[in-house]
């Protein structure tokens, strides 16, 4: 048997595909890899009338990572309770594998700070972490229709807020190794509206102390929602509850310009497999096209590498390869967004609109030099 790792592959729905199979290719460049192919939401639900089944979870679970494109889509989209969706598929699997814990790093690009929608000068020295909590809250809670009346309940329990607190403030202590700033969790909650959230302030300030070189802030989710995009750089790490993290996080791609750009990774408790996904959806607008943007999993691709296969030097050569690509002026659709800049100084290069396949060329390239 060979001892190449085993990836279980979900390309999923729409652009899942493209960004899957441009990702394969980029690993190609890594040596020996097991692709075991699966799968999962829209596409799962035609072939079984579900969206995760048991086969595919089991296979998650033996491998030693996941990697997954994106699910859903208007096919599929449904209001009737009873009909399955590609969604439910996604957080089978989040919920079955124990992936807890979900790191979504926002660092834009340096060639890209023109490419967002917010000033130059306010997005200079973003670098920040969500961590967002994956299998518990108002996703997990329970949900129904009664007549004319439909309920989702938000439930934490202490243990499950403890958890992701310790992942959080050991976060920030990594980030934090060789620099002379404190390193700092700014907890996001409801506090001054819900129970959850009052719960969730009172176990983070109770963990807080154990980390006496970690700063710990805050803040309420309708105020880090403002301070995101008026101080973003003044953010280390966030930490926060499974919905108000899924809205800050498709926020905070805009930071680098595109939710194109911003990868994930999905973890459980130590040694289990991972699960690592772009950030954004099956972007059916674009699906079938040739024009999505690979580069958030490609930047999930060096996630696994680091986090799911102990290989962070590998991780560093695709994050490198990627800014270069950038900086020589290749923009997909989506970063260049019909504003396609001329060379505001001589020895800056001209942007160029690429499709998937060329960006991926491009990476591969660059790889290699
Ligand atoms: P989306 O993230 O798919 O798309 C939002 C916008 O961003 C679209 O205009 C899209 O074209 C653009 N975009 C997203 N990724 C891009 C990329 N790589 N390159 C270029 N442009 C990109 O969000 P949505 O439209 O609200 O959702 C579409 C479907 O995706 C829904 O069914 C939703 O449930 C699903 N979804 C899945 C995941 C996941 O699988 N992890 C995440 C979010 C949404
Ligand atoms: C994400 C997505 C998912 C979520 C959906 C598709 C279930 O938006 O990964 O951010 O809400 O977690
Ligand atoms: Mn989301």
């Amino acid at each position: 048997m060979s001892d190449a790792p085993r990836i279980v592959v979900l390309p999923g729905d729409g652009i899942g595909p493209e960004i899957v199979s441009a990702a394969q290719r980029l690993l190609g460049a890594f040596g020996e890899f097991e692709f075991d192919e699966r799968l999962l939401g829209g596409i799962s639900i035609d072939a079984h009338g579900i969206a995760l089944t048991d086969e595919v979870l089991e296979a998650c679970l033996a491998a030693d990572a996941v990697l997954l494109g994106a699910v859903g889509g208007p096919k599929w989209d449904t209001t009737d309770p009873a009909a399955p969706r590609p969604e439910q598929g996604l957080l089978g699997l989040r919920k079955g594998m124990g992936l807890y814990a979900n790191l979504r790093p926002v660092r834009p690009s340096p060639a890209l700070v023109g490419a967002s929608p917010l000033r130059e000068e306010r997005i200079a020295g973003t670098d920040l972490l969500v961590v967002r909590e994956l299998t518990g809250g108002i996703y997990f809670g329970d949900s129904g229709r009664d007549g004319d009346v439909a309920h989702d309940t938000c439930e934490y329990s202490v243990a499950e807020i403890e958890r992701i607190a310790r992942t959080a403030f050991e976060a920030a202590r990594r980030r934090g190794e060789g620099s002379d700033r404190k390193p700092r969790v700014t907890s996001v909650d409801k506090a001054n509206v819900l129970e959850t959230s009052r719960l969730w302030r009172e176990v983070v300030s109770r963990i807080g102390p154990e980390y006496a070189d970690v700063e710990l802030d805050h803040l309420l989710v309708d105020n880090a929602a403002m301070q995101l995009v008026s101080r973003p750089a003044d953010f280390d790490v966030i930490v926060t509850e499974n919905l108000f993290g899924d809205i800050l996080s498709d926020e905070s791609a805009m930071l680098t310009g595109s939710l194109g750009m911003l990868p994930s990774a999905s973890l459980g408790v130590d040694g289990a497999p991972g699960l690592f996904e772009p950030v954004h959806g099956s972007a059916p607008d674009i699906a079938g096209k040739g024009i999505a943007n690979p580069l958030a999993t490609f930047l999930s691709v060096a996630m696994m590498l680091r986090h799911g296969l102990g290989r962070p030097d590998d991780a560093v050569r695709i994050e490198v390869a990627v800014d270069a690509v950038l900086e020589r002026g290749l923009r997909t659709p989506d970063l260049a967004a019909g504003t396609l800049a001329p060379p505001p100084m001589p020895d800056v290069p001209a942007e160029v609109e690429v499709g998937t396949a060329e960006m991926t060329d491009a990476v591969l390239e660059s790889l290699s030099v």
